[in-house]
């Protein structure tokens, strides 16, 4: 089969990792589904698959088995409608912000226009930036400049690791809003992995619990109420987060 029907489909996926006495199974049989203008969460304790699962969303891990399906084909290598923010914001530290910002469409060969930049960067707030290099900028700055680089390929699927750790709950908390408005006001689909539970319910509409055990425990918790910038004070949002505590508490 090399064709499927959703906009993602993640299909029985296992990733083992082999070395010269060992092979190190991490992702054991995990599936799931996404539409298009969907939002996931992925939430987990260290080292049981998260950035492994983004990888090979993205094309760039090979499955050991299992298959994922995007807009229609089976994904073997990167596509050009998939962006990836990784962990630690992946910027170069001797090139500059903009040098930064416009690197991932350079690569990929992908036209853009100085209206769409500069949207990108006002969306953002980081307007100002462009001569500067990443350690001139704090933590919060960084991360909407490797933002800004995924959000100017213009996605249809943004996958994002962990993108507001070693931020400072303010800082995280309005950047976490100004992701939920620019999804509210583009089409795309997300995945933000993340170890922070709040953060899981503020912006998935669904949230999957991997586990660390073999197989990887692949529980998905729905999530109605999302969408609004004021869940946070909403007592849904309160039972959410209770409700994702209790279920990464129980965890082996
Ligand atoms: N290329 C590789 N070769 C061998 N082992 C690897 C490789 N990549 C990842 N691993 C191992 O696979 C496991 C899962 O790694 P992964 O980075 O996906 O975890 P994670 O859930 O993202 O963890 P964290 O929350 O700490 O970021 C870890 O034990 C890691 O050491
Ligand atoms: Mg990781």
């Amino acid at each position: 089969m090399d064709t499927c029907h959703k906009f993602l489909q993640v299909d029985g996926l296992h990733k083992s990792f082999e070395s010269e006495n060992e092979i190190k199974k991490v992702l054991q049989d995990v599936s799931f589904e996404m539409t298009f203008h969907d939002s996931l969460a992925i939430v987990g304790p260290s080292g049981c698959g998260k950035t492994t699962a983004l990888l090979a969303i993205a094309g760039l891990l090979a499955p050991t088995k299992g298959t994922v399906c995007f807009q229609d084909r089976i994904i073997t290598g990167p596509n050009r409608s998939i962006a990836l923010v990784l962990q630690e914001y992946g910027l170069f530290p001797w090139k500059t912000v903009k040098a930064n910002i416009l690197l991932g469409a350079k690569l990929q060969k992908i036209n853009f226009s100085d209206r769409w930049l500069e949207a990108v960067k006002n969306e953002l707030d980081i307007g100002g930036l462009d001569d500067l290099y990443p350690a001139q900028l704090s933590g919060g700055q960084r991360q909407r400049v490797a933002l800004a680089r995924a959000l100017l390929l213009n996605p249809q699927l943004l996958l994002l690791d962990e993108p507001f750790a070693a931020i400072d709950t303010v800082t995280r908390e309005r950047l976490q809003n100004q992701l939920l408005k620019i999804f509210q006001q583009r089409r795309f689909s997300y995945i933000i992995v993340t170890h922070n539970i709040e953060e899981a319910v503020f912006l998935g509409k669904r949230i999957m619990v991997l586990s660390n055990g073999v197989p990887s425990i692949n529980k998905i918790i729905h999530n109605q109420g999302m969408g609004e910038i004021d869940y946070r004070n909403k007592p849904e949002f309160f039972d959410r987060t209770k409700q994702l505590r209790t279920i990464l508490e129980e965890m082996p």
